[in-house]
């Protein structure tokens, strides 16, 4: 039910909230501090109860599907919100679906989200940066506006979103970019839009999503693994060759600049695509893309484009779930879902 058809019937749209953990559910550990606090106390249904005005916005409805920080995020969980996800959105009473989340991998699981659910409804993930308990918490602004965006008709066929601080951001786009300001996340190229006093005003009208990477949650139980190794000065070829024999499907490497990789790297990575591993060149550096080169086409590595290091391991695991990859049908994926 859109905000529309809400508006005809008399009743506000309803809004699904999953609630996962974070700062935005924690509680300091030393009163007014917003850097001691634990992560995941709070439920959903706490948070949602301190917002004012929430329920002039939309009816309300809560899961808590897990209560962590989300540095300690797991595939398990990833599978958990997305059924949770697509099981919300497929019901036909809800207008749209809110995540809270912690922001640490909030990127992560927003790209895993944004890969596996294809609902034009919107789905929007917030958090917080100060804990619940905080003299001036950002929480209650955040999940206001995340509902004020979820039950917003333009702001379907979006993919995921990811609210914070006003602003929105697409999910491919979105990075966190400060470790303790409330304005923690940016986009390339700018947000797709912003919350003004309460109405979500867009930038940019949506961009198609056909033939974004389609992965099935069908059969998918287990993610294979992919570690990131970081590039710099002095490295050594010791940490691509462990992953390896730890049994890594598939590697990213967080190259210096443009993505390069130290020659004393180099061969290792060479000699793990040879094994049957696939190895994506992301780079460390904030904004910028890595292009597919010659150097990288020629030892059968494939380029991350926009994509970050630790957005480029989840579309990597995505990936390497199809029992048929390919480097290049890789690389496609990539290239559409990066630049799209
Ligand atoms: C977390 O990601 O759970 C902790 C940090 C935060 O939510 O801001």
């Amino acid at each position: 039910m859109t905000r529309h058809d809400s508006l005809q019937s008399g009743r506000l749209p309803l809004v699904s909230v999953l609630a996962t953990g974070g700062t935005i559910a924690g509680r300091s550990t030393r009163q007014g501090s917003s850097a001691n606090y634990r992560s995941g106390v709070v439920s959903g249904d706490d948070l949602l109860a301190a917002v004012p005005g929430l329920s002039a916005a939309a009816r309300l409805r809560s899961h808590q599907v897990a209560n962590i920080g989300s540095e300690d995020m797991t595939s398990d969980v990833w599978l958990d919100v997305v059924r949770a996800a697509g099981r919300e959105l497929d019901d036909p009473d809800v207008a749209g679906v809110v995540v809270l989340h912690g922001t640490d991998t909030m990127e992560e699981t927003a790209v895993f989200l944004d890969c596996l659910l294809h609902h034009r409804k919107p789905l929007v993930m917030t958090g917080a940066m100060r804990p619940a308990d905080a003299v001036s918490p950002d929480g209650p602004a955040n999940i206001l506006a995340a509902v004020q965006t979820a039950v917003c008709p333009a702001a379907s066929d979006r993919g995921v979103l990811v609210v914070f601080n006003a602003d929105i951001h697409a999910a491919r786009r979105v990075r966190k970019t400060d470790s303790m300001a409330v304005n923690a996340f940016s986009s390339w190229g700018g947000p797709e839009g912003r919350v003004v006093d309460g109405e979500p005003v867009f930038f940019r009208p949506a961009s198609s999503r056909e033939g974004l990477p389609i992965f099935s949650m069908a059969g998918l139980d287990v993610l294979p693994r992919v570690d990131i190794i970081y590039g710099h000065a002095g490295q050594e070829r010791g940490l691509v060759d462990a992953a390896v024999a730890a049994g890594a499907w598939g590697l990213v490497h967080a190259g210096v600049g443009m993505g390069n990789i130290h020659s004393a790297v180099r061969p290792a990575l060479a000699e793990a695509v040879a094994g049957g591993v696939a190895v994506v060149c992301a780079t460390r550096v904030v904004d910028g893309p890595v292009p597919l080169t010659e150097k990288i086409r020629r030892d059968g590595f494939i380029a991350a484009g926009f994509m970050n290091p630790a957005k480029a391991r989840v579309l990597l695991q995505l990936a390497l779930t199809r029992g048929d990859w390919t480097r290049g049908g890789i690389q496609a994926l990539f290239d559409r879902y990066s630049l799209a």
